[in-house]
Order: structure tokens, then sequence, then C-alpha cells
């Protein structure tokens, strides 16, 4: 396996990040925490701002049981004699002899065009998955567990629902082309609070809203990358249909602030989102929002959707509501969508 090879932008994300999370040092001090979906886009900050605590901050260091199976991760790796990084697919139990304090089960395969290429691993990943890492929180009596579930939880939400908060109970097809991701989410949340009522294991669901930076796979296909990946290109920016549909993309260090934040905070059993409710922007907006970013000219072009997931069931509005999250927790997003784009498009043009 390749170590990662880092960047100037992953670097000082990383150790703003540090910073940003400095008062609960104490949270990480000699603990260790159990990861999975390691390799992935977020799994890789994740790792990263473990190492930065071990090598700059802390007196005891983390230990750090990675996991991943690299279905769309990067076998690429962070590793060393505290970071110890595993492949193993979690919808296979998984067991192991030193006490773990904290879970963040983030493996998951959340681009619409991986799970529609990988639906029943998909559907494995969210439930299946989800009962192996609650089964190995409830053995390891751990103190705070981590569901990455997804915004995709909401399915399609009307007007009168967007901003969207946690009480919004979803419009969500059950055999859709999305519903390999969203019911599998939904299921694992199902399991994580049923875990925390039967078992008290101190489950706390996560649901993100469009997380974006450096670090995701450029051929990820989510609507940013895709975007960059065609700009850097010089091709035309492809908007699927009409480009009316919005969304409020979050940089991927408030997102990781906010994981940690509720990860160490004592709710649970609980829902949050997060996100960057700033800016609600129609994709055909971000389109020539990164036009104009790119130091050459470029054009934004409306395409037919490619795939069922875009074209019958992409949601029309995107937003998070995250009052209930700061009601928890002290969090304010510090990268409006212009610095982040800035930065993700350096990282890019960096590979
Ligand atoms: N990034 C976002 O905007 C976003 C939004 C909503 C939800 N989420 C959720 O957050 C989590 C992390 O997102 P991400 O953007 O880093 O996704 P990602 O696809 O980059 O990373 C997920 C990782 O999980 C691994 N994985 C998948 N199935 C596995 C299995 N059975 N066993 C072990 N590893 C497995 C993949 O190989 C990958 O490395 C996911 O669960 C995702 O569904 C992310």
């Amino acid at each position: 396996m390749r170590q990662l090879k880092l960047s100037t932008v992953i670097e000082e994300d990383i150790e703003q990040l540090a910073k940003s999370l400095n008062a609960h040092k104490k949270h990480f001090e000699g603990k260790t925490f159990l990861i999975t979906g390691a390799g992935g886009f977020l799994g890789k900050y994740i790792v990263l701002l473990l190492r930065y605590f071990n090598e700059n901050v802390l007196s005891k260091k983390i230990r750090a049981i990675l996991l991943d199976n690299f279905v769309t991760g990067y076998e690429q790796i962070i590793a060393d004699d505290n970071l110890i990084f595993i492949r193993h697919n979690v919808i296979e139990p998984f067991e192991i002899d030193e006490p773990i304090d904290y879970i963040i089960h983030a493996a998951g395969i959340a681009s619409p065009v991986y799970y529609t290429k990988y639906p029943v691993e998909t559907m494995d990943v969210g439930t299946v998955g989800t009962r192996n890492m609650l089964e190995l929180a409830r053995m390891k009596d751990v103190e705070s567990f981590v569901f990455m579930s997804s915004s995709e939880v909401y399915g399609d939400p009307d007007n009168a629902h967007v901003p969207t908060k946690e009480t919004y109970n979803g419009n969500v097809s059950v055999s859709g082309p999305r519903a390999c991701y969203d019911e599998s989410k939904r299921f694992g949340e199902t399991m994580s609070v049923t875990y925390w009522r039967v078992y008290n294991v101190p489950v706390k669901l996560i649901r993100p809203f469009n997380v974006y930076g450096p670090g995701i796979r450029p051929d990820d296909y989510r609507v940013l990358p895709n975007f960059i990946e065609h700009a850097l290109r010089k091709e035309p920016l492809p908007v699927h249909g009409d480009g009316r549909n919005t969304r409020a993309f979050c940089y991927i260090n408030d997102a990781i602030e906010q994981i940690f934040k509720i990860l160490f905070c004592d709710v649970n059993g609980e829902a949050f989102n997060i996100g960057n409710p700033e800016r609600e922007i129609s994709v055909h907006e971000l389109g020539e929002l990164v036009a104009k970013t790119m130091p050459f000219k470029v054009d934004v072009v409306n395409i037919d959707p490619p795939h069922a997931v875009y074209a019958s069931s992409d949601p029309k509005r995107r937003c998070p509501d995250i009052s209930k999250l700061q009601s928890v927790i002290d969090f304010k997003p510090k990268y409006p969508l212009e610095v982040g784009l800035k930065r993700t498009i350096q990282w890019f043009s960096e590979q």
C-alpha cells in the first residue's frame, strides 16, 4: 500500500482543524478510535487529523484502527505504529482484543454513480455493516458512536421543509433508483437509535449535506468534482437537465469540525444535520461560479442526465437547518463557498 502524498492545501486544513478542536484535546489524549471507511474522502481527513494530533499536540498518543475494503476508497494510506490500517469489509463482523473508546462508522457508498454500480453492497454497508459496528460498540462499551447517515434520508422535501430540520420525516421512494442508498441510511439510523434505547450504546446520527473539498476522488462524479475535472480539462461543465435544482455545499473542514464536536457531546440517540446553510445555490449557478474561479475561460452546458438517479429522482432542493446542532455544540461555518472552492480547485490542479 502506498503512503498518502500530502498537499499544502490539505496540510493547512489539518492544522486549522486541529486549532478548531484544540479545546477538545482531552477527548483525544490516549484514546483509541475505530474509523470505518477510513480510506474515503472524509475518512482520510479524519485520519490525517489524528496523525497531526499525535505528532504535534498530544503527550499520550491516539491509537486508531482504520477499516476499509477500498470498494471506492483509494488504496493509499496513512499509517504508522499507532494508526493501523486493516483491509476489512464491515459486512463481516470485526473482532479485536484491544479496548475502543470511539467509533466513527463512515463506510458507505455515497456517490450516486457508484451506488448505482454497487446497489447490493450499498444496502449491506448501511445495514449489516452498521449492525456489526453497533455490536462492536456494545461489546467495547464505547464512550461514543457516530453513524454517518445522510441528508438523503429526507429524500425530496417540499419547499415548506427547506431549510430542512431533523424533525422532517422525509419524502423517500422505497424502490426508486436512490432507494438502495437512502433506505439503507434510514434503516441504519433506526438500528442505531434502537441500540441506544435497548443497550444504551451512546449513538449519534449525523446527516451531512453535500460536503466537498480537497481529497475527494476526481472520478467520484458528485457535482463539484465533476465540474472541476471538466474545467481543468478545459471542457464545458455539464449541468444535468435545466440545473435549477439547488444544494448548499459544506467545505470539508467545517464538516469534520462538526463531526468531532458531535462525537464528543453528551446528547445520545439523536440525529444532527451537518452542513453550511449560508448559501443555497442552483447547480447552474454553481457551474457558473466554478467557471468564474478558473484562470481561463470555460463554458457551462446543459446535458441530458446520464443516469436515472439524476433524471427522475434528483432531489429539487437541499439546504440544512443546523440550529439543533448549534444548540448543542459551538460551531459556525468558517469557509464560504468561494473560499472552499478556490482551495478545492488548487488541490485538483496539484494532482
Ligand atoms: N461526502 C458527503 O457529502 C456525504 C453526504 C452524505 C453522507 N455521507 C456519508 O458519510 C460517509 C463518508 O462519506 P465520504 O464522502 O467520505 O464517502 P467515500 O465514498 O469517499 O468513502 C467511503 C469509504 O467507505 C468504504 N467502504 C464502502 N463500503 C465498505 C465496506 N463494506 N467495508 C469497508 N469499507 C467500505 C469505501 O471504500 C470508501 O473508502 C459515507 O457513509 C457517506 O454515505 C457523505
